[in-house]
């Protein structure tokens, strides 16, 4: 298992599809709302053990555009616990020197919650360790959509000439615009598919899928996920 000072390759940039806070509680006998309480355990490790190694990025999937189709009293709670996590930590991303970020369509989020999550980010605004980065009524293709019509108004304010867009251009248009792409994305619960998620960032990214529940995904399985990634050989088309 890797420390700070051995010689693996820490990625820049950590995304992460938290998957199976639902099935680790029902296996379990336990609410949903259970499983989404013990997933919040694994981020705060998460978070540690990336701040620990020196990630710069950290990206996790919270909550898509897709989940408000789950049940009014499912989305209540997710809400709720995530006003109270961002409550309760925000002085310990502090301490540790975590700039808290969020990218997604926000306005879609209860205000109770939202009022929280931009208290949260402002709190931790001079913070310059590790950047988590809370994806929050996020689609990748809504973002996608988002960043068109942001160039669409820039051609038509005279801002931006159609022949100056390319890759580079676009990824200005989006809501990580202010990030490097992920070198890793993690999936866990062992589903081999990408969700929407980070759609257009995640052309080049890394991927390692485990089998484990998001709750049961802790410090350790991060680490290996990087050494994983470590091993692998990165490059980009060429040979
Ligand atoms: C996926 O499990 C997880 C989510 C939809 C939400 C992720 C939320 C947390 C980890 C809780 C706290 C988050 C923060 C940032 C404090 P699922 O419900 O889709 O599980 P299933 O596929 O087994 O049903």
């Amino acid at each position: 298992m890797p420390t700070p000072g051995d010689s693996i390759s820490v990625p820049k940039h950590i995304a992460i599809i938290m998957d199976g806070n639902g099935r680790w509680a029902k296996e379990r006998g336990l609410k949903r709302s259970d499983g989404h309480r013990a997933g919040a355990e694994s981020v705060r490790e998460c978070v540690e053990i990336c701040k620990e190694l020196g990630v710069e990025f950290l990206t996790l999937y919270a909550f898509s555009v897709e989940n408000w189709k789950r049940p009014k009293t499912e989305i209540a709670s997710l809400m709720t616990l995530l006003e109270r996590f961002l409550k309760d930590k925000t002085p310990e991303l502090n301490e540790k020197d975590v700039r808290l970020q969020a990218i997604g369509r926000l306005n879609d989020i209860p205000p109770k919650t939202l009022r929280q999550l931009h208290r949260s980010i402002e709190e931790t605004s001079d913070n310059s360790g590790l950047t988590l980065i809370l994806a929050l009524s996020y689609g990748g293709r809504e973002e996608i959509i988002d960043g068109i019509k942001s160039i669409l108004h820039h051609v038509e304010e005279g801002h931006i000439d159609r022949a100056m867009i390319d890759p580079d251009l676009f990824s200005k248009h989006l809501y990580t615009r202010y990030y490097p792409d992920p070198d890793l994305l993690i999936r866990t619960s062992g589903e081999m598919r990408v969700s929407n998620f980070l759609l257009w960032q995640i052309s080049y990214a890394e991927m390692v899928v485990t089998k484990k529940y998001w709750p049961e995904f802790r410090k350790d399985d991060l680490r290996e996920a990087i050494v994983e990634y470590s091993r692998r050989q990165r490059r980009y088309g060429a040979i």
